[in-house]
This record gives structure tokens, sequence and C-alpha cells, in this order.
């Protein structure tokens, strides 16, 4: 057998033996990673007689291909391995009668979702939809974010390979605050508004999902203020967790859209979450443009508005630590909301 054969048949006993991905991962490295065998023998085909050097890369690629090859075979019976073993400890017997009829049941945040328009219209606000596809000047310009200004770094978002007539951008919405210009336009003060709904943006860990829920909240009069805020957000938390032995504090923060701007943070007296402030909104007094970008004289109308996600305040909710388990489908955690 010539020195590449046996090469070959090398890397075939050694991706044969490895017994996991990982192990395979190794050995490929061994045969063609960047000090590879094959990889130091194709170095070396450039020194060689420039008459030989063609046959002989020739030769050393077909190996590799070989080699590439076998890798792939193995990755993939590794994978069908552990798919397999998985079926089988997992494996049901769809020849035992059946229990009964299914009961159907609603997914933990739309539950959570429920739960807060009927929170809120028990208050007089009205519940909007709007679109997830949203154009930049909403997302952005609208909320007082002006072009390159940081703010719009602050949320990394998905644009969409698109633009109107006009030249907008598009973006999946990163949070649900357009629908306050939106609605606003759409209507005359007083506006009192809740907008839910899914929002979207380039993150994704334990308490961060690319796709989430956030419900916007806007109160647009003659005379709302801050103080008004504080009333309808607190009873919202009592109402939702239902119970008054909770703390709510409004903590100065930064928004484009609101001056001045407070992050809303809750704190239970009692369970195990007792005295831990735990941020739950963003919130804050409408800023004049934005009031403008409405519609609205912002000399004769004022307002609040709040944005929260709806994935922290069912974790809270439930005792729920990490956000991914909503989205993995695994009906063993769906049932015990069902
Ligand atoms: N849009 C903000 C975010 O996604 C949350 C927010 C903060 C909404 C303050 C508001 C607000 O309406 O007033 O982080």
């Amino acid at each position: 057998m010539s020195e590449l054969e046996d090469l070959v048949a090398n890397a075939r006993a050694a991706f044969q033996n490895a017994a996991d991905g990982a192990t395979l991962e190794n050995e490929k490295a061994r045969f063609l990673g960047k000090s590879g065998v094959l990889t130091e023998k194709l170095k070396a085909v450039g020194k060689l007689d420039p008459a030989l050097r063609k046959t002989e890369g020739a030769r050393i690629n077909r190996a590799k291909e070989a080699i590439e090859a076998l890798l792939h075979e193995r990755r993939q019976a590794l994978a069908d391995l552990h798919m397999q073993k998985r079926l089988d400890e997992e494996a049901i017997d769809v020849t035992l009668p059946g229990r009964g009829r299914a009961m159907t049941g609603l997914h933990p945040v739309t539950r959570t979702w429920h739960r807060i328009e009927e929170i809120f219209r028990s208050m007089g606000f009205d519940v909007a939809d709007g679109p997830e596809i949203e154009s930049d000047w909403m997302s952005f310009t609208a909320l007082n974010n002006p072009e390159n200004h940081p703010a719009r770094s602050m949320q990394d978002t998905f644009y969409v390979d698109y633009r109107d007539s006009s030249g907008l951008f598009y973006n999946l919405r990163p949070h649900t605050s357009p629908m306050q210009v939106r609605y606003a336009r759409m209507h005359t003060p007083p506006i009192k508004v809740i907008a839910p709904g899914r929002t979207y943006r380039v993150d994704s860990d334990a308490t961060h999902s690319p796709m989430f829920h956030q419900v916007e909240g806007l109160w647009i009069d003659e005379a709302i203020s801050f103080a008004d805020l504080k009333g309808v957000y607190t009873t919202f938390l009592q109402r939702f967790f239902e119970t008054e032995d909770l703390k709510v504090r409004f903590r100065p923060s930064f928004f484009p859209f609101t001056e001045p701007s407070a992050e809303i943070d809750m704190a239970f007296s009692s369970g195990p979450l007792k005295g831990r402030w735990l941020e739950i909104s963003g919130s804050g007094q409408v800023h004049p443009s934005v009031v403008r970008n409405m519609g609205l004289d912002p000399e004769s109308y004022m307002g609040f508005a709040f944005g929260s996600g709806i994935e922290r305040l069912a974790m809270l909710r439930y005792g729920i630590t990490d956000l991914r388990l909503f989205y993995e489908g695994d009906l063993r955690f769906l049932r015990q909301f069902a």
C-alpha cells in the first residue's frame, strides 16, 4: 500500500474508533487540521520538483477528499446513534390503550398575555395589535432616536431586506414602543391603550430569546402625569401577582422617548424572592417630540408610557428560571400550565 493509502486507512480506523463527537473532532484535527498530516503534506508539495508537483498534489487532494468523506460518514453515523439512543430511552408503547382524550392548554406566555389584557381592560385601557415588521421610522425616528444616535444600537435589531417606495428601512420590531405612535395617530385623546405582542432582538441566552414578548402601555390626555403611572402600574402588579404585599420603586433611567424616564423595580415581601429588587419595566413621561410625532400638541397633551417584558412577568409568576423553557416545546414543561 502507498503511504497515502495507509493514511486513509488510518483515518478510517481512527474515525471508526471515535465513540463520540468530541473524540471524532479531535481525530479530524489530527488528519485535516491546520497542522494535520495532510495539510503538512500539501505544504510540502510546493517544495517538490515542478514536474512532480501536479500529480503529487492531485494524489494528496484525492486522499484528503477520501478522508473528508469518511469523516462526514462517521459524523452522520454518530448523530444517528445518538438519536437512536434517545428514541430508545424515550420510547412509548403506542399499542397501549388510550388513557382518555388529551386536554389542550394555553402556553404560559399566552396565559400571561391574556391576564395582562384582562387587568388593563378593567382599568379602562384599550388593547391594540400592530405589525411585527415595522418601519425604521416607527421603531426609532418617531420615538425620538435621531439618525446615528447610539440608542439605535442599544437594541440589536434584525433588519429586513426591503425598502418601501419612500426608501424607508424595515425591521422586525425590537420593542412594542412603535405602537405608541401608530395607535395615537389613529385615535383622538384621551388615548389609553396597551399593545402586547411579539418583539425581536439578536440575543439568546438563559434570560434572552431572539423572539420574545412585550406589552407597551400608553395614556395620553390633558393632564396625565407620572403620578398616574405610579398608581396604574402599582395596581397592575398587585392584581397580576394577586397580592398587595409587594414594593414598587421607580428608579431614574434613560430612554430617548421619555423624559423623565424610570426603570420600574418590584420586590415581594414574602416567598422565595422576598426582598430582592427585580427590574420589571421601562417607563416614563412621554417626550414632547414623541407627542408631536403622534400628531398632538405637546403644549396641550401629556402622558406616560411603559414597556414591560411578558416573559419576565410569566417567569416571576410561575417561578421559572430559564426563559428558553418557554420555546422548547417540551410537553412535560408545558403540561404544568394546562
Ligand atoms: N422600549 C423599551 C425597551 O424595549 C421599553 C420602554 C421604556 C418602553 C420606557 C416605554 C417606556 O414605553 O416609556 O427597552
